[in-house]
């Protein structure tokens, strides 16, 4: 294996990014960074101020006065854990209108080029391949059927106590998926150099392994 190394596994909402994201990240013994929940923060902050999403003074004011970091495991907005705090229903739609905008992007992919700068990272997201970490030693793009990615997402939602319908969260992974595909910036897209996984039936453990065995023999 090489010394360092920068992992990128983009895909879309619901795949098992994440959650394939952290056990890879273990079993190396390196950082993990969720990029999504970094677009997370910023709609919790915008909520929470109750922030005009097209107010751009604001907004760039808001975001000089940001910060997000990683700590064992937690995301930290402006030295306060919001793990859970931005993982509703309501804030997944916020992100992916706030992670069109130009001056977010810019602001949250020069935070993440930063974290992977000197340090082995597994980081995920939509865009890491094609756009934060373009020279990354390892990408994956992993996919999975968007019925299934519905009913993952909903059972997390539930077991959280959210009172949620399948079918409404399976219409808004379909948007979510569109307006991550369709946007003008860093869409989500496989990077040409990208392994691909499709995690459609096969288990979180199963697609790691897959990973690492990629990872042991490149
Ligand atoms: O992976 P997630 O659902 O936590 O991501 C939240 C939103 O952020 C989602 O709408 C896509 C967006 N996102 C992005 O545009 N670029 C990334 N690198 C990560 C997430």
């Amino acid at each position: 294996m090489k010394s360092k190394i920068r992992i990128a596994i983009d895909g879309p909402s619901g795949a098992g990014k994440s959650t394939i994201a952290k056990r890879v990240a273990k079993q190396l013994g390196i950082d993990y960074i969720d990029t999504g929940a970094m677009y997370r923060a910023v709609a919790y902050k915008l909520l929470q101020r109750q922030i005009d999403i097209n107010d751009v003074m604001v907004l760039t004011d808001m975001l000089s006065e940001t910060d997000i970091d990683f700590i064992d495991g937690n995301i930290i907005l402006d030295g306060e854990i919001v793990n859970d705090k931005i993982r509703t229903h309501e804030i997944s739609r916020m992100a992916s209108d706030v992670s069109a905008l130009q001056i977010v992007r810019d602001k949250l992919v020069a935070l993440q080029r930063k974290m992977g700068l000197h340090k082995s990272v597994v980081m995920d997201g939509r865009d890491i391949g094609t756009n934060v970490l373009i020279d990354a030693e390892y990408k994956f793009f992993v996919t999975a059927a968007a019925s299934e990615r519905a009913r993952r997402r909903w059972l997390e939602l539930i077991e959280k106590g959210e009172k949620i319908d399948l079918k409404q969260v399976e219409a808004d992974i379909i948007i979510r998926d569109n307006n991550d595909l369709m946007r003008k910036l860093n869409p989500l897209k496989k990077a040409e150099d990208a392994v691909e996984l499709d995690t459609t039936g096969v288990t979180a453990e199963e697609v790691t392994d897959k990973i690492l065995e990629v990872i042991k023999w490149q």
